[in-house]
């Protein structure tokens, strides 16, 4: 039984995607008919090449989005995530979103593999900028110390991943024995492929209303949206 599993879990192991921030409002990126890439190309606003291209459009469908993550709140999926994470012995949250809705309904420290749009970072020198390190004349603003464009402190298609984050990623999931998986399409590697590090006997246990290559591996399929099947589930384990 899974609340069973979920009760006498030591290492419980959350890899969210942007299925978990759809119930906020925030658009995923495959999928619905709303989700970007069905209506944008990636490689024009997620790419190096893209930004050099047309900086200003990037920087501009960045703050666009910027807006759309401080005026979401979270959604009961966040708000169960960051339940769960006091009711058992351990508890590692990782996540490619780029907002900080689980942060906001209080899970601690999240490992964000694909950084955070609330960032802002020199395209040169890589390090965050705050408002005083912006000359902001021009659209993409520039840092003032290398005049170079700030772009948003995410990780784009074709780059690394930060190497710490992933490193801790990878080792929670090695030890974890319960890996939980929300609302990502699993077409995104290397974030797809940590699933291949959990070890052979603990349960993989996916939430998401379609079927995916993770939903297709696990041990528990919950197929539904994460706003009901989450709180159920912590509820069922833990009670109310
Ligand atoms: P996707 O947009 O690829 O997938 C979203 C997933 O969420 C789909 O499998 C949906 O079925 C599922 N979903 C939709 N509504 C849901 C709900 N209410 N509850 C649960 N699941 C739901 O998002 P990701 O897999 O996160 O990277 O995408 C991975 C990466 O691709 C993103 O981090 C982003 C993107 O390009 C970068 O920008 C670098």
């Amino acid at each position: 039984m899974l609340a069973e599993e979920f009760q006498e879990a030591q290492h419980v192991v959350v890899l969210t995607g942007a299925g978990v921030s759809a119930e906020s409002g925030i658009p995923t990126f495959r999928g619905s008919t709303d989700s970007y890439w069905s209506q944008f190309d990636p490689m024009m606003l997620a790419s190096v090449e893209g930004f050099r291209e047309n900086p200003k459009l990037v920087w501009e469908w960045y703050a666009m989005r910027r807006e759309k993550v401080l005026a979401a709140q979270p959604n009961p999926a966040h708000f169960a995530l960051a339940r769960l994470e006091g009711l058992v012995p351990r508890f590692t949250l990782i996540t490619q979103n780029v907002d900080d809705l689980h942060e906001r309904a209080g899970s601690q420290n999240p490992l964000h593999l694909h950084g955070s749009i609330l960032v802002t970072r020199c395209s040169a020198e890589g390090r965050a900028l705050d408002g005083a390190d912006l000359l902001d004349d021009t659209v993409p603003p520039r840092c003032r110390r290398c005049g170079a464009y700030a772009r948003p402190g995410v990780v784009w298609f074709g780059e690394m991943l930060p190497r710490d984050v992933w490193d801790a990623a990878e080792r929670a999931v090695a030890s974890a024995d319960m890996l939980l998986i929300v609302g990502t399409s699993a077409v995104v590697h290397p974030a797809a492929s940590l699933a291949a590090s959990l070890p052979k006997i603990a349960p993989l246990v996916v939430v998401n209303p379609e079927e995916t290559e993770h939903s297709r591996a696990a041990d528990y399929f919950i197929q539904a949206p994460a706003g009901a099947a989450l709180p159920a589930l912590v509820e069922a384990a833990f009670g109310k």
